[in-house]
C-alpha cells in the first residue's frame, strides 16, 4: 500500500510520485511553434509535481490517421529530435515523461471531419476488417464517410514496424517510456475488438489473434527502441450500445484476459479503461457541453468540421442523449482496475472521473478506508491501482500536481475544480486549443492563483 508521494518503478524507470497527467490532447500539430506549445502545455505539470507526464497521442505516420484536428506527428525524424526540449523541460522538474503513440484508423478525420475529408479526397482509412454493419448504416444515412483500406497482413506488419521506428525517435530525443491508446476506439482497440477484427489471418479469429497486433509492436519497439518502459491502455467495452445493437464487444473479464496476456507479452503496466466500441462520450463522462454547442461565434466552424448545420444539430443532439447514458461517475474505472490489479504483478495505472486528494489516497489503498461498492466480483479491499491520473482536471489547473501533493502535510483534502462539463471538448473538433473554457472555473483558478495555492513549497 503506497501513498501518492512514494516513487514507482515502471518497467526500469523510477517515476517520483504516483501522480500522473493522462494522455490529453494538446492540439500542438506539428508547426514551428508545436514544441513551444507542447513545453507550455506540459511543463506546467511537472513544475506542480505531476510525477509522470503522459503526452497526448501521437500519429506515427505522415498521412491520415488523426482522430482530431492539431494532433502531433511523429514520424519525421528531424521534428521529433527537437522534442528533446520538452523532455529536458520536464526533466529540469524531476519528473518523467512518456510519449503515447496512435494511429485512428477508422476513428480517423478522414471519416468524421467533412472540411478534411474534402481537402484530402483521396485519402482511406485504414481497416482492420471492413466496417460492421452498425457503422456501415450510419454512412448509408450520411453521418459518417467510410473509405476503408482493410490492412493486408504485410501492411500490419507494415504499421507495427511504424510503430517502433516513432518508439525508437521518441527514446532518442529523451522520451522515458512509450504508452499505446489502446482504448480510445483507435485502431489498437480495433485490433483487439471483436466488433471490429473479423480478420482470418494471425491477427484476428480468436482473443489470442486479435492481440497479436499488440505482440509484434511490443517486439517492435523492443527491437527498435530497447528496453524502454512500454504500457497500453486495455479496454473493456462495457458502456457499448446492448445486444442487439452491438453482440460482439470486449467484456470487463475480457479486459482483464488481455492485461494478463499482455504482461506475459512483457507490458511493464496498463491503464484499463471502459470504453464503447464507437466514439461517444464513455471516456470523458460528465456533463452536456451546452456552453460551448451555443457558442455562436463557433457555429461557422462547427459546420465545417461536421458538414453543415444539420448535422451540427445532430451531434450536438447525440451528445445530449450520450450525456444522459454517461453521466459522470467519481473514479469510474476503479472496479476494473482493482480486478486487473488482482492477476497482475505490474503497475496498474488508474483514470477516469478521479478528482479528490482521499478519494486517490483510498485508490491506492494507502487511506486505511477500503470502499465497499463493486459491480463485478473484485474484492473490496485492497488497492484498486499503483497510480493515480486525471485528463480534464489539467486543463482546468495546469499545476494542479501542487495542491494535491502538498496537502499530504496539511491534512486538507483538496479537490479539483474541474467540474467535467466537457466544454473543453468540443471546440477541438475546429482544431481550438485545448484548454478550460468554463469562466467560474476559470475565476477559481485565478483566486486560487492569487491564494498561492499553486506555489510549492517543496522543490
Ligand atoms: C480533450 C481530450 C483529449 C483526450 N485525448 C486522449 C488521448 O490522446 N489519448 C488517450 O489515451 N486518452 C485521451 N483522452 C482520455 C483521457 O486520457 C482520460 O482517460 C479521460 O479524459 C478521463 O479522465 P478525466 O475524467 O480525468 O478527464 C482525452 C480526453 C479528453 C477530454
Ligand atoms: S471546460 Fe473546464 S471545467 Fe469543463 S471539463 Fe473542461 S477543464 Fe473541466
Amino acid at each position: 500500500m503506497a501513498t501518492l508521494e512514494e516513487p514507482l518503478e515502471i518497467g526500469d524507470v523510477t517515476v517520483p510520485n504516483r501522480l500522473y497527467r493522462a494522455p490529453l490532447l494538446e492540439c500542438a500539430g506539428n508547426g514551428p511553434d508545436a514544441v513551444e506549445t507542447l513545453i507550455e502545455d506540459l511543463e506546467p505539470a511537472a513544475e506542480s509535481g505531476v510525477g509522470l507526464i503522459c503526452q497526448g497521442a501521437t500519429i506515427v505516420r505522415g498521412d491520415g490517421g488523426c482522430a482530431a484536428p492539431g494532433m502531433t506527428r511523429v514520424h519525421d525524424p528531424e521534428f521529433v529530435a527537437r522534442l528533446s526540449r520538452l523532455t529536458d523541460r520536464i526533466h529540469d522538474h524531476g519528473s518523467r515523461i512518456f510519449i503515447q503513440l496512435e494511429h485512428g484508423g477508422l476513428r480517423s478525420m478522414e471519416t468524421w471531419h467533412a472540411e478534411y475529408r474534402s481537402e484530402h479526397p483521396d485519402l482511406e482509412q485504414l481497416a482492420v476488417s471492413d466496417p460492421p454493419w452498425q457503422l456501415r448504416l450510419l454512412d448509408r444515412i450520411g453521418f459518417l464517410e467510410y473509405d476503408p483500406h482493410v490492412l493486408t497482413t504485410a501492411e500490419v506488419y507494415e504499421l507495427a514496424t511504424d510503430f517502433g521506428r516513432a518508439a525508437a525517435r521518441a527514446v532518442g530525443a529523451g522520451y522515458d517510456g512509450v504508452h499505446l491508446a489502446g482504448a480510445n476506439m483507435g485502431i489498437v482497440q480495433q485490433f483487439l475488438s471483436p466488433f471490429y477484427n473479423r480478420r482470418d489471418d494471425e491477427f484476428g479469429g480468436s482473443p489470442e489473434a486479435r492481440l497479436e497486433f499488440l505482440a509484434v509492436v511490443h517486439d517492435e519497439i523492443r527491437d527498435r527502441a530497447g528496453e524502454v518502459p512500454l504500457m497500453t491502455k486495455v479496454p473493456a467495452e462495457t458502456p457499448a450500445p446492448p445486444a442487439p445493437v452491438v453482440r460482439r464487444k470486449l467484456s470487463l473479464e475480457d479486459g482483464v484476459e488481455i492485461a494478463r496476456r499482455l504482461e506475459r507479452i512483457g507490458y511493464d503496466a496498463v491503464v484499463p479503461v471502459q470504453t464503447s466500441v464507437v466514439w461517444d462520450m464513455s471516456i470523458v463522462r460528465g456533463e452536456y457541453p451546452d456552453h460551448a454547442w451555443d457558442n455562436e461565434a463557433l457555429h461557422e466552424e462547427y459546420d465545417a468540421a461536421f458538414g453543415g448545420s444539420t448535422r451540427r444539430r445532430l451531434v450536438a443532439l447525440a451528445n445530449r442523449v450520450q450525456s444522459l447514458q454517461y453521466d459522470f461517475e467519481p473514479a469510474w474505472n476503479e472496479d476494473f482496475c482493482r480486478r486487473v490489479r488482482e492477476r497482475l504483478s505490474i503497475p496498474v495505472l488508474a483514470e477516469g472521473g478521479i478528482r479528490g486528494r482521499e478519494e486517490m489516497d483510498r485508490l491506492l489503498g494507502s487511506s486505511g478506508e477500503p470502499e465497499a461498492s463493486t459491480v463485478s466480483g473484485a474484492t473490496d479491499d485492497g488497492p484498486a491501482c499503483d497510480m493515480v491520473g486525471m485528463a480534464r482536471p489539467f486543463y482546468a489547473e495546469p499545476r494542479l500536481g501542487a495542491r494535491l501533493l502538498e496537502s499530504e502535510s496539511t491534512g486538507d483534502d483538496p479537490r479539483v475544480i474541474c467540474e467535467s462539463c466537457n466544454n473543453c471538448t468540443v471546440p477541438q473538433v475546429t482544431g481550438a486549443p485545448g484548454i478550460c473554457r468554463t469562466p467560474d472555473v476559470l475565476r477559481k483558478r485565478r483566486e486560487l492563483e492569487h491564494a498561492g495555492a499553486y506555489d510549492r513549497t517543496e522543490p
